[in-house]
């Protein structure tokens, strides 16, 4: 694997972990540019773009660290696929989002247009599922399948709720479990599936609440950047319309934020809409929440069916998305 390529998250659990983990993130990655690229030059440029311009794997890495040193063909087809519903997920978000940039790049919808972009996201999407099928396991088949419905749903319940800024701090963590939980519990329990484990349903808990703290810390980057860090600008998600947590919080506290026409924000509006949201101090708050998911993940491992090894790389995941958004 290119480490130069890898964040932090991901390279401290390589530093810790024993070689089987690294050995078969690399095969993960192989694959991944393997299949990216074997379909013609329409789809597969663009594609292979997506693949290139990076992405820590934080999924992947999940079902490989839930699957353990047993299972190998099975586990890395299950991280494969995970990985390709994630990225496939990523291209039609910013064609919804209309987003230029991803991963400091610009996205398939800016560089390709619409239509190209589309069919990048469903190219990646059908092959996330020929992989899974050719371990011919049916609960993986179904645990992904699944999520990526969790997926479309929750993006379209943000569509639905574009610009309004009365929605409620329920609909916006039913939001993010839809969108972003979804993946990370399938990504665990399709890990520990593949192995026939036991411990898959307090692995999926664990995967579900770190990822929700995921979506929450993503969220505050929006607000704080630096474009540097995030690959994208400071203020996207205002400007899409999409209302997030700390504006939820926000409006609470000075509540003439609402004057704020999301739908109508140039740039620079959005980065004084940006720190308009922070001078109320609630980016703490949404960050000691996402701790407090992190910590209540953790708690999940405590029982009989994780060896320490598994408990202590789990554990860096979770505390490197922490270390990573503050
Ligand atoms: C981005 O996910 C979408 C969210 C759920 C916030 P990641 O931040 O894991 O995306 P990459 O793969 O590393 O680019
Ligand atoms: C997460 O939503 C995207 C998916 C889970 C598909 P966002 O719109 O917040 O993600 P970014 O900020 O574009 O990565
Ligand atoms: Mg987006
Ligand atoms: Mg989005």
């Amino acid at each position: 694997m290119n480490r130069s390529a890898v964040p932090p998250p991901v390279t401290a659990v390589m530093d810790v972990a024993s070689a089987w983990l690294p050995e078969r993130m690399s095969e993960v990655e192989r694959r991944l540019a393997e299949i990216a690229t074997a379909h013609g030059p329409e789809l597969g440029v663009e594609a292979a773009a997506t693949l290139d311009a990076g992405g820590k794997r934080m999924r992947p890495l999940l079902v490989l660290i839930c699957a353990g040193d047993r299972s190998e063909e099975r586990a890395i087809r299950a991280a494969v696929a995970t990985e390709l519903i994630h990225m496939a997920t990523l291209v039609h978000d910013d064609v919804l989002d209309g987003a230029p940039v991803r991963r400091g790049r610009p996205t398939v919808v800016a560089r390709a247009g619409r239509e190209r972009a589309v069919g990048v996201g469903d190219l990646l999407l059908s092959r996330a599922f020929a992989e899974l099928a050719a371990s011919g396991d049916e609960a993986e088949v179904r645990e992904l399948s699944s999520a990526a419905v969790a997926l479309a749903r929750g993006e379209l319940a943000q569509r639905h709720d574009a610009c309004d800024t009365s929605i409620s701090e329920e609909r916006y963590l039913h939001r993010c479990s839809l969108k972003t939980a979804r993946l990370f519990e399938s990504a665990c329990r399709v890990g520990r599936l593949s192995a026939g484990g036991p411990g898959a349903e307090e692995l999926a808990g664990f995967g579900r609440e770190i990822g929700l703290a995921f979506q929450l810390l993503d969220d505050v980057l929006d607000i704080t950047g630096p474009p540097e860090r995030t690959g994208k600008a400071r203020g996207t998600d205002l400007k899409d319309g999409t209302v997030t947590l700390p504006l939820i919080l926000a409006l609470r506290k000075d509540p003439s934020l609402a004057e704020v026409s999301l739908a109508a924000l140039d740039a620079a509006e959005a980065e004084r809409a940006c720190d308009r949201i922070a001078a109320t101090g609630v980016l703490d708050e949404v960050r000691e929440r996402a701790r407090g998911g992190i910590e209540s993940a953790k708690r999940r491992l405590e029982g009989e069916h994780f060896s320490d090894a598994e408990r202590s790389l789990l554990a860096l995941i979770a505390d490197g998305m922490v270390e990573r958004y503050s």
